[in-house]
């Protein structure tokens, strides 16, 4: 070593690289203990993968997941990322998702579909073992990841999809080194602005409705309000038109809880009509009632 040179474990410190297989981080925000273990398990791979060069705070703790600010890698050109990692206890209970889970398909870490002759797998699934539950919590998380991806990729309004772990995903920061964008919930916009914004938002809707899909969750604490701009997040109860027999109803109440939000900005739209019209415009397929032995998720 060259006598100038600041020894590696120096150097990796800086970096806020890890430091070797198992090794612990060094990031700039400092976990609480009980958070320590998961939150740097879940974003390791981020920094392996050189996606990250950091993590610098905590946006929120939402229910199921936290919100992390962090400093990205040169090479993804962007300043800031956000990584959603989620809470251990997803690991424990199954929330109560029977609704939005009809239909959908089990998908592993790497995308693939489970099959439904994987007696292993569906096994654990319906025992709820450690295992079928670990299953379970990755097939939300590549669903929302996915979903994420096809309808960036599609032009809607939403942060755009990185990199995902079979734990946490990561994508564009909304915000600014300060705070990060506040939900619609927390911001009020004129009439006009709102009548444009309410637009954005259908727009979105509606790609995924010609995907197949319905958001599941939409709500204006489920859109970032940042430079007149709006990011729809939060897609794990993503549910599937063409085999979830309540997607219609699931559709309706997403236009609710939105048209809501913005009536009480001044924008009057009738969510029941909304719903009706984008129903029969865009859903192609309707269900047939499920059989009984079949084990969806
Ligand atoms: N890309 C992002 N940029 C900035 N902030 C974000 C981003 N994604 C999420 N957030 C913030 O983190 C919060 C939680 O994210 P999200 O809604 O995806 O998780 P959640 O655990 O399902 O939340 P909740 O249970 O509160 O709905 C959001 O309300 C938002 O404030
Ligand atoms: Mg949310």
């Amino acid at each position: 070593m060259h006598k100038h040179e600041k020894p590696r474990s120096e150097i990796l410190e800086e970096l806020g690289e890890v430091t070797g297989e198992g090794g612990a981080f060094v990031t700039t925000y400092h976990p609480s203990r009980h958070e320590e273990g998961w939150l740097l398990e879940s974003v390791r791979a981020f920094f392996e993968e050189a996606w990250i060069v950091d993590v610098l705070g905590r946006v929120r703790g939402g229910k199921e997941a936290s919100v992390y600010r962090c400093a990205a890698h040169p090479r993804t050109a962007l300043a800031l990322l956000a990584a959603k990692v989620y809470r251990p206890h997803m690991f424990r209970s199954l929330r109560n998702d029977a609704m939005y889970r009809e239909g959908r398909e089990v998908l592993a870490e790497d995308g693939k579909i489970v099959k439904k002759n994987d007696d292993r797998v569906m096994r654990a699934l319906g025992k709820k073992t450690a295992y079928g539950l670990q299953v379970a919590h990755t097939s939300w998380l590549v669903h929302e990841f996915r979903t994420m991806r096809y309808l960036y990729d599609a032009g809607g309004a939403l942060p755009r999809p990185i990199a995902a772990t079979s734990n946490a995903i990561l994508m564009e920061y909304v915000g600014d080194a300060q705070r990060a964008a506040p939900t619609l919930n927390e911001v009020s916009l004129g009439p006009r602005e709102g009548a444009e914004l309410l637009d954005v938002v259908l727009d979105t809707v509606r790609l995924l409705l010609r995907q197949g899909l319905v958001h599941g969750d939409l709500s204006a604490s489920n859109i970032l309000y940042w430079q007149r701009e709006v990011a729809i997040i939060d897609f794990p109860q993503v549910a599937t038109i063409e085999r979830n027999r309540s997607a219609r109803r699931i559709l309706e109440c997403d236009l609710q809880r939105v048209c809501a939000y913005f009536a009480s900005q001044g924008v009057e739209r009738d969510a029941e009509a909304l719903a009706e019209d984008l129903w029969t415009q865009y859903a192609r397929h309707v269900p047939e009632p499920l059989v009984a032995d079949e084990a969806i998720w």
